[in-house]
Parts: C-alpha cells; structure tokens; sequence
C-alpha cells in the first residue's frame, strides 16, 4: 500500500507528488540588505528539491522594505527582485517539486531603520518600537504592495502563494484584539478585524488564480486574544474568499512561553479542517514519517509542513520514506544500480 504521505495532493490546477512541504523559514541571508536571492538560497532550498520534498515554501519574503522581520530578510517589493526569485523557481522545479512563496509583513515587529507601523500603535514589547497607527492610506498602500507581491510572484513562476497571517506579525496584528485597538472598520468586532485580511486576499485575486495558502496563529496563548471559535470563522471567510488551505501555526502575538511537544499545534489543524470544511497544513515537531502518516490517513491535516527537521536532515522525504517502506524516485543522476 502507497502510504499516504507519498501520495499526490492536488490543489487547483497544482499537483504535488507528496505531502511534505517545507515549512517557511527565514535565512536572513539576503546580502547588502536588498532583499534580494543570493548564493546561500539556491544550495538551501534547492537541496531540499533533490532530497525529494513536494513543495518548497520560500521563507517570508516581504511586499515592503519598512515590513521585512529582518534586514536580511528576502523581498519582493520591486521588479529587480524578480530574476533571482525566478532563478530559484527554476532551480528548484528542475528536480519535481512545487514551488510556493510566503508573502508577509512584519508590521509592528518589523527591524527596520525608520517608522514602523501597525494596526494600533502599540509596541509588541518593551524593546520594540512603538509603531505608527495605520491610516487609510497607508492601508490602502499595504494591500497595494501584497497585490504587486503577487504579481511578482506569478511572473517568478511560483506555483502557489502563501500570505502570512501568523505570529503576530501584520495581518495577525490586525486580526488579534491583543493587538488591534483600532474603533474604525479596520477593528471592534472580529468581522472589522478580518478586514485588513480579505482586502488583502481580494487585492491578491486580481493578479493570481493559482492556490493561495494562508498561515494563521491558531492560538493567541491569551484568554483576551482570538479563540478556536474565531479561528473557524475566519477559516470559513478565507474558504468564501477562495483560499485552499490553512497552514495552522500559533503564537508571536504577544510574548509567552509555548510548551512545544511532538504535534504541539495539530489539534488545531484537526479543528479547522473539521469546522470550517477546508483543507490544513499541520506543523510543528512532526520528525518521523509514522507522525506524519497517521496524521494523514486520520484525516487530521492534508498537507505536512516540516521546518527544523529538514535543517537537520535535507533529505529527510527519503528518511521517511524508509521508515514507511516506500521505494521513492531518486534524482536521475543517483539513479543506477551502484
Ligand atoms: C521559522 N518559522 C517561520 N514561520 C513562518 O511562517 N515564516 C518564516 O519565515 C519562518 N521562519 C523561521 C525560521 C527558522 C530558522 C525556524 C526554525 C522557523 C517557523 C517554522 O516554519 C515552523 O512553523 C516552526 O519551526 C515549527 O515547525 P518545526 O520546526 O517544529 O517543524
């Protein structure tokens, strides 16, 4: 029997020869602070294509210089960041696998040498700056720049985009009530505070029709912050919007310890999955294939995001493939009776 984890997941028109996906993961390595794909992001992501991963998700790539998390951070606000983004689809896509994009802003957690804004201006903590209050227009500017993003995005090649709505960062900022204390349509109730969210998602519509992902905080770890119930509602919106998937991650909105432990964040994906009828990405500490299997055929999750374990391990789609005892397809090169 084909275990599951090696079995296509399609999405849109993208089918993706295996469930395992690289979870976003920032490499602050863009040189000369330019946002810009460098030598160390073709070897990273493109080693991980060849150890047999079906979808590489690009780490949070900013729409803004003043929104990146950190200054070397890759971007996407201009056209000259284009051809090295396209280089590394290519790369990338020569050895099978799909290619994503995590489109963010940091908002009031961003490292930037100027102002810094936010939903309200309420600093994420002490050390932080305390962040300029958006106005209309610096909000219409914002959803501006997601919408070139995705413009970029698509004529880099990428298959599939995913916004970055988690770890309190901008559009977690906007969602939170911890950290939205706005009174305008933007914030109060958890339908003005989704706003921010589903302009951003119709202003990415007008330029991509590929799949669009969308990674959520599932759980704020603060009685005052957005709770499961919440989460379901947003979920079912992003579904109307035509959002595929919710990639379901927690915490960053304010700071808090977070007892991390084998699958610390799947019930969450469960849930979604569950109540709002839509498919999820599960991550958090799955490092074995069994984890990763059962998370599957129970129908917990549809798609298995791995972060630290492929830092680890590069080929760690091969890794799991011998513990479930699946033959996988080496790369052409490998491919000879040794
Ligand atoms: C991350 N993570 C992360 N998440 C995200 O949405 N965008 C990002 O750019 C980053 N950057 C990042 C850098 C590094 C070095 C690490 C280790 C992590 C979080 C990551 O995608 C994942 O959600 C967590 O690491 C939990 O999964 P693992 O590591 O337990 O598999």
């Amino acid at each position: 029997m084909t275990a599951m984890l090696f079995s296509p997941y399609k999405v849109k028109g993208v089918t993706i020869k295996n469930r395992i996906t690289m979870s976003p993961m920032c490499m602050y390595s863009a040189e000369n602070e330019d946002g810009k794909v460098h030598d160390w992001h073709y070897t990273h992501y493109i080693s991980r294509a060849v150890g047999q991963v079906g979808l590489i998700m690009l780490e949070a790539t900013t729409v803004t210089k003043q929104g990146q998390i950190s200054p070397k951070d890759l971007g996407i606000w201009s056209d000259d960041h284009v051809t090295g983004l396209k280089k590394l689809v290519d790369g990338i896509k020569v050895h099978g696998a799909k290619t994503a994009i995590q489109l963010g802003h940091a908002g009031r957690k961003a490292i930037y040498d100027g102002e810094i804004i936010a939903p309200s201006p309420v600093p994420f903590d002490r050390e932080m700056k305390v962040p300029k209050e958006m106005t209309d227009i610096s909000i219409r500017e914002t959803i501006k720049a997601f919408k070139d993003g995705a413009s970029r995005a698509k004529e880099a090649g990428f298959d599939i985009i995913e916004i970055h709505g988690a770890h309190g960062y901008l559009i977690s900022q906007f969602l939170s009530p911890l950290s939205n204390k706005r009174t305008d349509s933007y914030g109060g109730t958890k339908e003005n505070r989704f706003r921010f969210l589903q302009e951003v998602l119709e202003a990415v519509g007008e330029e991509w029709d590929g799949p669009i992902f969308v990674r959520i905080s599932a759980d704020e770890y603060s009685p005052e912050g957005n709770q499961m119930e919440d989460f379901v509602y947003y979920a079912k919106e992003m579904k109307k919007l035509g959002v595929q998937l919710i990639d379901c991650s927690t915490g960053g909105i304010i700071r808090t310890p977070i007892q991390v432990y084998p699958g610390y964040q799947l019930t969450h994906a469960e849930t979604i999955k569950r109540e709002a009828d839509i498919d999820t990405g599960a991550v958090g500490m799955i490092t074995s294939g069994l984890q990763a299997e059962e998370i599957l055929q129970n129908n917990r999750a549809d798609l298995i995001f791995v972060a630290r374990e492929l830092l680890r391990d590069p080929y760690w789609a091969r890794t799991a493939a011998k513990e479930l005892g699946e033959d996988i397809e080496p790369p052409v090169q490998y491919d000879r009776s040794w």
